[in-house]
């Protein structure tokens, strides 16, 4: 058996989760497999209305009670500060520890790249975020706010357990799928002390691979190359706020925010996953979101759950959705949200 939680979120994060939890039902069907999946009402109405975020306990129930995480998107343009996606979704990624921000770069169809001239086979590769340190921390505070004199520091924080697992991570990730480079990306030209870390710590790793070429590139050179050269890249590795940023240059190559699927992993404990891009408030229930995208991270997570086959066939039937253009107009197609959930669900079956 395995128990999936289920938190739609917020704005299209609702519409996305709807199809992806249509095609974790199709699939359970097709199958055999055993799986309960429980929804939870986090999010804005919920936080709107009571001034709940996550309910007290909520994170130990993950934790003890699920295999698996999927979530939809946080965030609503009535809640400003954030706090609510701040507290549901980074609590989960800090206080699960989920240090591996995995978030592949895949070109399905080549019709889908804005790039000129490049194949499905010039854009594969996976980028590798640091997911609780770096630049989200939180860390820092003001001085005289408000006031003309004022003062802002926020902090970046690296520590050498938190770069050390996620540089392993993504050179294991490389030994096991016999892949042969691996790229790491900082900005160590100009922060001289948690960047020169990750420096050496890469180094140092590195020579334990000795099979796999280490290269690195600082963040301005990696997002021109990205764009420029696509097919150099097998795996990168990066802080938090740069793998952020980099993630969605990657959704775009890939066909957009609509189509980019993650998953926020820490071996021993209960994964999360959700789509790369946030609730975009402004599509909000008008059937138009692309749900590829989530349907992609829901084959993500049945890899995670050692569920293989289910995995690949939803992989496979997005690939057919995409080249019959039963698509959303995101990527050129003229099907709705709803439609398209309802074609994957139903082409689950061998081609
Ligand atoms: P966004 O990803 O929500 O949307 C940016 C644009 O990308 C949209 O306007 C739309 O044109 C396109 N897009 C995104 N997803 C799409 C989909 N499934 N189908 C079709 N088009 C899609 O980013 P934003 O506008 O910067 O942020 C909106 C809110 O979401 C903010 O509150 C932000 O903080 C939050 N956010 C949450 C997450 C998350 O929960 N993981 C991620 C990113 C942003
Ligand atoms: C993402 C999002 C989040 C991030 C926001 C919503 C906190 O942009 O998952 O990419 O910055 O990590
Ligand atoms: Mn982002």
């Amino acid at each position: 058996m395995k128990r999936i939680a289920v938190i739609p979120g917020d704005g299209i994060g609702i519409d996305v989760t709807r199809e992806a939890v249509k095609v974790m039902e199709a699939s359970q069907k097709q199958f055999d497999l055993q799986l309960r999946i429980q929804q939870f009402d986090w999010g804005a109405e919920r936080y709107l209305r009571d001034g709940v975020s996550m309910p007290a306990g909520g994170l130990d129930m993950l934790k003890n009670e699920f295999d698996a995480i999927f979530v939809g998107a946080l965030g609503d343009p009535r809640i400003p500060d954030m706090r609510h996606a701040a507290e549901i979704l980074l609590g989960m990624r800090f206080g699960l520890d989920l240090y591996a921000n995995v978030r592949p770069v895949r070109l399905i169809h080549k019709k889908l790249t804005p790039l000129k001239d490049r194949e499905e086979k010039d854009i594969q590769f996976v980028v590798f975020r640091e997911n609780t340190e770096g630049a989200y921390v939180g860390m820092g505070g003001f001085f005289k706010k408000g006031t003309p004199d004022e003062l802002a520091i926020q902090e970046e924080v690296h520590t050498r357990k938190g770069v050390e697992r996620i540089i392993v991570y993504a050179f294991e990730y490389a030994r096991q799928n016999s892949l042969k480079k691996v790229c790491m990306s900082d900005k160590s030209n100009v922060m001289r002390y948690g960047h020169d870390l990750w420096q050496r710590v890469f180094k140092e790793v590195g020579a334990r691979y000795p099979e796999i070429e280490s290269s690195h590139l600082y963040v301005d050179a990696l997002t021109m190359q990205m764009i420029k050269n696509p097919a150099q890249f097998q795996v990168i590795v990066t802080n938090n706020m740069f793998g952020d940023i980099v993630t969605d240059l990657g959704a775009a190559l890939q066909g957009g925010l609509g189509i980019a699927a993650s998953g926020n992993i820490n071996p021993e404990v209960t994964s999360m996953f959700e789509p790369v891009h946030g609730s975009a408030p402004k599509y909000a229930g008008k059937n138009v979101a692309n749900p590829l995208g989530a349907i992609l991270t829901t084959a993500m997570m049945f890899e995670h759950l050692g569920l293989s086959q289910a995995s690949r066939r939803i992989e496979e039937a997005v690939k057919r959705s995409i080249e019959e253009n039963f698509t959303t107009p995101d990527i050129g197609g003229k099907e709705g949200t709803r439609q398209v959930g309802d074609w994957v669900a139903g082409h689950l079956h061998a081609a």
